[in-house]
């Protein structure tokens, strides 16, 4: 795992950018995976203006969103299809129809899902896979004690997810109960993970990812087995690793 500490969420989005922009270099049809939520917000500001300056081309990318709740209509504001058109798709200049996103909608959600799968199967699988981090490890919405070996399927919130996630709905009581994630299995085949997190609230949960036990009461500890895991935060999110001093050592003394 690489881990880069940044002075603040702007220099992380920026630094992030730079990794995103640099592993689909040259690629006519880039995969990428894309999360919701507000960690990857900078990292999309900045692909936007690096898109706008001619550095990147997103029209023929594909796209793959980590997970869409279970009940939403697609084109409930709320849903993430909608999220994921509003703050990727659009400002991206990406193709609507070639970003998908997990169907929580569907009559049969598991043969939703296994379409889902089969469709990045068939795009070659993902080259870059953006995630960010829940205050309880979740990554995607795989939930603590989530199967290693997971595929897409549908997942129960808990409740911790749910109070997170109730800033975004008007009331507690509407925040869906059910989800459809990618499975960390799903995530772990990405050939690249670029995470982002930022702020003190996310301190204690960034450090058992990097420096805890692979656990899966910390799915996203499992990053730990990923060949190419970059992992890119605040010095607020830095806060509680013991091995601050040396990643820092470590980004400042890369060799010629
Ligand atoms: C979003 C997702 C989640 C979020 C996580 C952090 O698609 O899969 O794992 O990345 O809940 O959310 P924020 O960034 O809002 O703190």
């Amino acid at each position: 795992m690489e881990v880069v500490i940044c002075p603040d969420e702007e220099q992380v989005g920026a630094v992030a950018a730079d990794r995103v922009i640099t592993q689909i270099a040259g690629k006519h049809t880039p995969v990428l995976g894309l999360a919701t939520g507000t960690s990857p917000l900078n990292l999309y500001a900045e692909l936007q203006r690096r898109s706008a300056a001619g550095d990147v081309d997103f029209s023929h990318a594909l796209g793959f969103a980590l997970d869409e709740y279970v009940g939403l209509d697609p084109q409930h504001p709320l849903s993430y299809r909608q999220t994921i058109d509003r703050t990727v798709v659009k400002p991206l200049g990406m193709t609507p129809e070639r970003v998908r996103v997990p169907n929580g909608f569907a009559a049969d959600l598991e043969a939703a899902a296994n379409e889902f799968e089969d469709a990045i199967v068939e795009a070659g699988g993902v080259d870059v896979q953006i995630l960010g981090i829940g205050s309880n490890g979740h990554i995607g919405f795989n939930e603590p004690t989530s199967s290693f070996s997971s595929r897409t399927r549908v997942k129960t919130l808990t409740q911790q997810t749910r109070d997170d996630n109730a800033r975004f709905f008007d009331d507690d009581e509407t925040v869906p109960t059910h989800c459809v994630s990618q499975g960390l299995g799903t995530i772990m085949d990405a050939r690249n993970l670029v995470m982002v997190a930022s702020g003190e609230k996310k301190a204690d949960v960034v450090a058992a990812m990097i420096e805890g036990p692979v656990t899966a009461m910390c799915p996203a500890s499992l990053l730990q087995f990923h060949r190419r895991a970059f992992v890119i935060i605040d010095e607020a999110a830095a806060s509680k690793l013991q091995y601050a001093e040396y990643f820092r050592h470590v980004a400042s003394h890369q060799p010629a």
